[in-house]
């Protein structure tokens, strides 16, 4: 056992010389808006917002003069939807919700259409012939003093152009740093998302006045890439804990209100199927509108072709609201935190550990949630216990949910005063982690992040995450035993991968460097990207830990002939340069220098098995390598 933690640290101290940065600061809250800030301003901006479509960007002076005359127009985004062909659209940004409400309030219904005419900030810019005006556009002539900023506001970067941004990275450190500034949700797409909200709110601000439909899970917690889903919920009353006051004296005055006629769920899923079926006839851009009213969380899900969006939209239960909040905090605790989750957000995609659809794999967010455990409980915790938290809790920080659910915790990260003094770099953390749940007895402990430590498993689920704000229930309750023995084996393969990167760029004449030159590096898959292989490609294929084995050398040799001199020991494979077989050339030398590399190693620990069958104290059972064959 010794030799193993000798070995994981000596790891460790190779990771920190050759594969990373020095850890910045790590904290970093002072001037960020809290949750609720950031939800605020965002709805704040979306009732200042319109979406016009366009015929090209190139419209955009044209449309910049025309929509100036309803205010002063702070900022344009122009982006594409693509379906047969690419559809044009600008968002405007106006100075206050007024002017973008006069705008809104311009618009006419066009009389060649059939459908029922509604309100809603999503309109098309008519061609000036085509709205009758006698004299041409003139408008267009003047540039418009805003620039319009063509971003994409939801299509995941190019696969091609990723591999090409992290191929130029310095180190894994800047790899997986890389990682998260280009495939991470941009600004753009938070306020798309934000409008998705506000069409709905408003459809039905006549009837409901108070209500909201608030953004919750990967949209606004920080942890969505690009594309993700937007989650949504609801609300019929004020109840959000954003203020609401209460100091006035209660009214006399009650408003009359239909009685609810069936038990609370049963009444949701009513109300829910009417609201799909609103949402389906009369929201310009709603389509597919499915009702899932069956499940814990009844939800309807649609999607937005002005948005290029999938919603799902609820109507019950704002845990999941609270839930978003905390992994927020999380990820505003410490600077590593997202960069590192959308690390292994991407590995376990690309290993297939996870899916888009739900089923009985692990979800993102119970991903999320080990990933987030995985941070408390170090030596050095990057990440505070939800308990410490919720002791942390001033009366304004109270949030009941109408089912009497307790979501509060203390929301003032500065007066929560938490300072980590855990120093790693984000490939030491991603190594650890991955170490971590290679040993995690799944078994028989349940993850706890209340606690920050495991538990004793109270049923027998496969994988026991306690809901963090529903302690009874379990988050990953869906994911079967198949799937949690996939996971074991797949942080076992990528702990493997990344102390393997470890060694060949220890053993390289250009150490510093890491993985070979810049240019080598740009031409060959390395650091994370190996992480990211499909199953197929990946070093160790999973029904290899099936077999009581380790990688058999001969999976990294080719076989040679029995006539061949074979050393007595590795009787299949050939080692030695000196082999009969006609000389391999590289291509690239950095492969040459890995190869060496690899058969260098393997020559070692050929060695130390040798010296242990001969009665030399050295464990190969211990070393981290064979560690991984063991199930
Ligand atoms: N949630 C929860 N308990 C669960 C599942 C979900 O509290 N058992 C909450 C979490 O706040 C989560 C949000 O609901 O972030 C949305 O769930 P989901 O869409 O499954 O996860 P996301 O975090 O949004 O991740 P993804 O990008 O995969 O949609
Ligand atoms: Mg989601």
């Amino acid at each position: 056992m010794n030799s193993l933690v000798r070995r994981t640290h000596q790891l460790h101290q190779l990771w920190r010389t050759y594969c990373s940065a020095p850890a910045s600061a790590a904290s970093r809250t002072a001037g960020r808006p809290s949750y609720e800030e950031f939800i605020g301003q965002h709805q704040q901006q979306a009732q200042r917002s319109i979406v016009v479509q366009v015929s090209s960007e190139k419209s955009y002076a044209e449309l910049y003069n025309y929509c100036s005359r309803f205010g002063s127009i702070l900022g344009a985004h122009h982006y594409c939807v693509r379906q047969d062909e690419a559809l044009h659209y600008v968002l405007l940004e106006y100075a206050t919700a007024g002017e973008a409400a006069a705008a809104i309030d311009a618009g006419v219904t066009n009389g060649d259409l059939s459908g029922v005419p509604v309100r809603s900030p999503f309109l098309w810019f008519r061609a000036a012939a085509a709205a009758g005006a006698r004299r041409g556009p003139k408008l267009a002539s003047q540039p418009a003093p805003t620039a319009l900023l063509s971003i994409d506001g939801n299509r995941p970067a190019e696969q091609e152009h990723l591999l090409i941004v992290l191929r130029g990275a310095r180190d894994i450190e800047e790899q997986v740093q890389l990682l998260h500034q280009h495939s991470r949700l941009n600004e753009l797409g938070v306020r798309l998302r934000f409008l998705a909200a506000l069409q709905v709110q408003q459809a039905i601000s006549g009837m409901f006045p108070a209500a909201q439909a608030l953004p919750f899970g990967s949209s606004v917690n920080g942890f969505g890439k690009m594309g993700c889903d937007l989650d949504l919920i609801l609300r019929f009353d004020n109840d959000t804990g954003g203020g609401g006051g209460g100091h006035q004296e209660p009214s006399r005055l009650v408003y009359h209100t239909k009685e609810n006629l069936s038990n609370g769920r049963s009444q949701t899923q009513r109300h829910m199927e009417c609201f799909g079926d609103m949402l389906h006839l009369f929201l310009p851009g709603v389509c597919h509108v499915r009702r899932i009213l069956q499940a814990r969380v009844p939800i309807i899900k649609y999607h937005h072709e002005h948005l290029d969006l999938e919603i799902d939209l609820s109507m019950s239960n704002l845990t999941g609201y609270y839930m978003s909040e905390l992994l927020y905090m999380f990820g505003e605790l410490d600077v590593r935190v997202r960069p590192l989750t959308f690390s292994i957000r991407r590995w376990a995609q690309a290993c297939g550990l996870t899916n888009p659809s739900p089923g009985r794999w692990i979800s993102n967010f119970s991903l999320t949630c080990l990933v987030m455990f995985f941070l408390q409980q170090l030596r050095q915790p990057i990440l505070p216990t939800i308990s410490a938290l919720a002791k942390a809790a001033e009366p304004s920080d109270m949030r009941i949910t109408e089912d009497g659910i307790n979501c509060s915790f203390g929301r003032d990260l500065e007066r929560l005063g938490f300072r980590s003094r855990n120093q790693s770099s984000l490939s030491e953390l991603l190594l650890q982690f991955f170490e971590f749940y290679s040993q995690f007895d799944f078994h028989n402990r349940a993850i706890s992040l209340n606690e920050g430590r495991a538990l004793a498993k109270p049923d027998h689920s496969a994988m026991y995450i306690v809901n963090p704000l529903e302690q009874l229930l379990n988050v990953s309750k869906n994911v079967s035993l198949e799937e949690c023995e996939r996971l074991r084996i797949e942080v076992r393969n990528a702990a493997w991968v990344l102390e393997s990167e470890v060694e060949s760029a220890s053993l390289s004449p250009e150490a510093g460097e890491g993985h070979g030159s810049h240019n080598e590096r740009l031409e060959m898959s390395w650091g994370l990207l190996n992480l990211f292989k499909q199953p197929e490609k990946a070093v160790i294929r999973p029904n290899m830990f099936f077999k009581p084995r380790m990688v058999e050398v001969s999976d990294l040799f080719e076989q040679k002939e029995a006539s061949s001199s074979s050393s007595a020991t590795v009787p299949t494979a050939s080692l030695s340069p000196s082999s009969a077989e006609p000389p391999i050339t590289y291509k690239s030398a950095s492969v040459r220098q890995q190869v060496q590399s690899i058969k260098a190693a393997t020559r070692s620990e050929l060695k130390q098995l040798r010296g242990s069958a001969n009665g030399s104290s050295a464990a190969p059972g211990n070393s981290p390598k064979n560690r991984r064959s063991s199930r």
